[in-house]
């Protein structure tokens, strides 16, 4: 499948779908704290979703039972929000998706549970900042490997490991769109970037080894070596100047 570029209408709709997901994001995170029981995240998708006329993109998607993703400490993507409860000193990464009249919007981010290790505080920080350097090399003209590139350096530049196993993606008419969006490698490579591309740029970072396993749930994927990991992600559209965030907060 060719890389679908989209037009000022298409836009439009992801950015109400974007604007829900973000608005959505900022009400999940209200609720962290101690004690709090994961499923109720849940809860809030649902309720809030509803208001704003929007489906939840991952309910149901190859199978998946809930309506957002999250993910605690060793845990990279995929987490189930599930009867489990968050502690003190928890990173918790939540990641939402929400379909408006058929176009998608995509984001994620990661945040500390009351006082976090100070190793966690500078994985979340650096995992946001290659998540905007991204952003920053994402320009029409160039190719898509500068992406790729300029997250990768963020990354590696502060002693933390990119995810391989999973990447960003085009997105649009569905979640998964062409093209893959790694988090790694050279600038010279992949596609060149065009007005009217729609792309989820998503880094997945850990304290330790990159390499990741699935757990027995079919979902779950955490950190083989059992580090930290932090995911930031936003669903951007290539202009002629900076990309446009459309799950901006
Ligand atoms: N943001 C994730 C992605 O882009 C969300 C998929 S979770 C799933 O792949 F449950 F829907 F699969
Ligand atoms: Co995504």
């Amino acid at each position: 499948m060719p890389i679908e570029l989209k037009g000022p209408e298409e836009i439009a709709l992801m950015r109400q779908a974007g604007r829900a997901v973000a608005e959505v994001l900022d009400m999940m995170l209200q609720e962290l704290r101690p004690g709090l029981v994961l499923k109720k995240l849940d809860d809030i998708v649902r309720r809030e979703f509803a208001k704003r006329k929007v489906v939840p993109t991952f309910l149901g998607y190859q199978g998946y039972p809930a309506r957002a993703c999250v993910s605690l400490n060793d845990e990279v993507v995929h987490g189930i929000p599930d009867r489990r409860v968050l502690q003190e000193g928890d990173i918790v990464s939540i990641d939402l998706g929400a379909t408006y009249k058929g176009f998608v919007g995509d984001a994620a981010i990661t945040v500390g549970v009351g006082t976090i290790s100070p190793v966690a505080e500078r994985l979340v920080r650096v995992t946001e900042e290659a998540l905007w350097q991204g952003i920053k090399a994402a320009k029409a003209g160039g190719r898509l490997g500068q992406i790729s590139a300029a997250i990768q350096a963020q990354v590696e530049g502060n002693g933390f490991s990119v995810v391989r196993e999973y990447v960003g993606h085009g997105v649009g008419r569905s979640m998964h769109e062409e093209p893959q969006v790694p988090n790694f490698g050279p600038p010279d490579r992949g596609p060149l970037l065009q007005k009217g591309m729609t792309l989820a740029l998503e880094p997945m970072v850990t304290t330790g080894n990159w390499r990741t396993k699935k757990d027995s749930d079919g979902w779950t994927v955490r950190t083989a070596d059992g580090s930290l990991a932090a995911h930031f992600e936003h669903t951007i559209v290539i202009t002629e100047g900076e990309a446009e965030v459309l799950t901006l907060r």
